[in-house]
């Protein structure tokens, strides 16, 4: 990080996507801390969340190294239809709401592998408006690879902007504006944080559109059927169970711990009260071991668990309710006829005038 704790911009790397970019595309990448600050940032907050009643460890970490693949195969089983929902539902609307917003630039949160981005990337670039995309993930491989294969599909994108960070920390990092702006958060992303740092994120969104006819487009997983819900997070492969317990590898990598898998099984459930699945780490018998940096001791008894990821589920009414007291208005819904996910248009509630 720069010493007035500014973005830098890193220069090239060999196999860096900028230098296999086609000649009339351009893709820079901007790495909102250095990865020894980000390393000791992770620390502190394994070892803070390992030590708080009950143990937890933040959702990021579930995207470590393997994680993100780990992720990109969910989406593709059959039990989790939130993917192949908000697809139909992209594939369908996406030209209807880039026409009506008409962005010249798109801001992502979170694009993972980029396999939705194009369907809006696509329309905006037939539309003639759209100059410039920026993904903003705090996975480094996924900004870089979504923006090559991007780049790849789309030819006339004439810019993309990479930027490296954490959505509830860095978003001071996205590029200021350069003209009407579409913000995308999908694939009910916004679910795996809890309701006040939702609100607090949307109101971080509201200050990073300029304009009253910029807009956000939020991808929101709806409450339905327990065992529907049950069954996306429990799938027959055991997909979620590895992804879950990727958050034991990133414990073993940041920490040093040598954690075994089989110490701890992967337990996913509704929890109706506060209408969000929650992923836990449950441990099969009594485990023990020792954190840094002054070697405090964790136990867990057999049957204890660490909270790995919250995932709200969402109605109408009390979505539309998170987006008024962030200060949007004007929503319009997307959704399928059965109601399982939605697509949720919204813009700027106008600002009063003095
Ligand atoms: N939008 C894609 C991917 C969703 S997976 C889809 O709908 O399929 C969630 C994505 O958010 C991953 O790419 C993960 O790396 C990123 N992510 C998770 N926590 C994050 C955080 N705190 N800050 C920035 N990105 C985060
Ligand atoms: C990215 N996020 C919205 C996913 C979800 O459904 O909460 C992550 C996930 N966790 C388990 N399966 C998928």
């Amino acid at each position: 990080m720069s010493h007035d704790g500014r973005p830098r911009a890193r220069a090239p790397r060999a196999g860096d996507p900028r230098a296999s970019a086609p000649a009339n595309g351009r893709f820079t990448i901007t790495a909102h801390t250095s990865a020894d600050a980000e390393h000791r940032s992770a620390v502190e907050e394994m070892v803070r969340g390992l030590t708080a009643e009950p143990k937890m460890l933040s959702p990021r970490f579930l995207y470590h190294n393997e994680g993100s693949r780990l992720f990109d195969e969910i989406t593709r089983l059959d039990e989790y239809y939130p993917t192949r929902v908000e697809r139909a539902l992209l594939e369908r609307f996406a030209a209807e709401i880039v026409e009506e917003v008409r962005p010249l630039e798109i801001v992502e949160l979170g694009p993972g592998s980029g396999a939705k981005s194009g369907t809006l990337i696509g329309p905006g670039l037939d539309a003639g408006t759209l100059a410039r995309y920026i993904p903003f993930d705090i996975s480094e491989s996924a900004v870089r690879e979504s923006a090559s294969s991007l780049l790849q599909a789309h030819p006339d994108l004439g810019e993309i902007a990479g930027v490296v960070g954490d959505f509830g920390r860095h978003l001071s990092a996205v590029p200021s504006t350069q003209g009407r702006r579409l913000i995308a958060f999908l694939g009910s992303t916004i679910g795996n944080l809890h309701p006040q740092e939702q609100r607090r994120l949307l109101t971080e969104l509201r200050r990073l559109m300029g304009r009253d006819d910029d807009a956000v487009l939020i991808g929101v997983d709806l409450v339905k059927d327990r065992r529907v819900l049950e069954e996306a997070y429990n799938d027959r492969r055991g997909v979620t169970a590895l992804f879950n317990l990727n958050s034991l590898e990133a414990a073993n990598d940041l920490l040093g711990l040598d954690l075994d898998a089989d110490l701890f099984r992967h337990r996913a459930f509704f929890n109706a009260a506060h209408s969000r699945i929650e992923m836990h780490l449950e441990a099969r018998a009594d485990v023990s071991f020792a954190l840094p940096p002054d070697g405090e001791t964790v136990r867990l008894r057999a049957g204890e668990t660490i909270w790995t990821e919250s995932s709200y589920k969402f109605t109408r009414e009390g979505f539309a309710d998170t987006l008024r007291d962030a200060g949007f208005s004007r929503a319009r819904w997307y959704t399928d006829p059965d109601e399982m996910f939605a697509l949720v248009l919204a813009r700027p509630a106008p600002s009063r005038g003095v």
